[in-house]
């Protein structure tokens, strides 16, 4: 059946300026239901600009971004994307003066009309599932970043989306966090929930991705699956990338 293999996840011909500044040329991107693509590229290549613009935090300029079905053009059909698209930040934006267990369950409460007995009863699964049982009733300040940003997944799952998006989850953290937050991530990835990262963490894209797509000035330049985007990479900016990061 046709219907079956319509990408969950289609974008066609997407432009998107900054003013005068192209950040975004022409890029089409279909992303399978279930499949984890993850997105690398030089910093202001238009990674964060072609994730935000599948949630419409961008709106772009032409082209058709169509999310499960229903066709996102120049920020209409909001609402019906919003339900399904859940996303991850980089800096985790939860609220200070909510315990973990609130941030979690916030959402369910004012946008789906869930009682709070039913959203703190999903949140505290939730707050279990990324390794935060015991921190529920903490308040952001007194986690360490590694845990805010699992409290953030939890947030988003929260609202049980069937896609996630990650936009450098693990770039604010100190190093010795970063791991706790990509095991989680690594755990979703096995769920069937579909997933579009950006990350600068190459050993985590080769393991999670099903495919990695590799864009530059504002371009998708090459895509595949890891083994040969990292092993036999064809286009010279995307070797010369790789070499960049890979030799440090
Ligand atoms: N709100 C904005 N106003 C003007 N220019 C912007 C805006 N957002 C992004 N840009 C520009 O668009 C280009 C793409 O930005 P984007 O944030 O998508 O890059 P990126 O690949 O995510 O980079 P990084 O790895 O540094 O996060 C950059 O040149 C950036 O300066
Ligand atoms: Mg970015």
């Amino acid at each position: 059946m046709e219907t079956a293999m319509r990408p969950i996840i289609r974008m066609t011909d997407i432009v998107k300026n900054f003013g005068s500044f192209r950040a975004l040329t022409d890029v089409g991107l279909d992303v399978g239901e279930g499949e984890i693509v993850v997105v690398i590229g030089p910093s202001g290549s238009g990674k964060s600009t072609l994730i935000r613009c599948i949630n419409q935090l961008e709106v772009h300029d032409t082209g058709t971004i169509e999310v499960d079905g229903h066709t996102v053009t120049r920020g209409a059909g909001l609402a019906a994307v919003r339900a399904e698209v859940g996303m991850v930040f980089q800096s985790f934006n939860l609220f200070p003066h909510m315990t973990a267990l609130r941030n979690v369950a916030l959402a369910p409460v004012r946008v789906r009309g869930l009682s709070w007995d039913e959203a703190n009863q999903r949140a505290r699964k939730l707050l279990t599932r990324v390794g935060l049982e015991s921190h529920a009733e903490k308040y952001p300040a007194q986690l360490s970043g590694g845990q805010q940003q699992r409290v953030g997944i939890a947030r988003a799952l929260a609202m049980e989306p069937k896609i996630l998006l990650f936009d450098e989850p693990t770039s604010a953290l100190d190093p010795e966090m970063v791991g706790e937050v990509l095991d989680v991530m690594l755990q979703l990835a096995r769920t069937g929930v579909t997933m579009v990262i950006v990350t600068h963490e190459m050993s985590f894209a080769r393991k999670v991705a099903d495919r990695v797509v590799f864009m530059d000035a504002g371009r998708i330049v090459e895509q595949g699956p890891p083994e040969q985007i990292f092993d036999a990479p064809r286009d010279p900016r995307l070797r010369s990338f790789l070499n960049a990061v890979l030799s440090h």
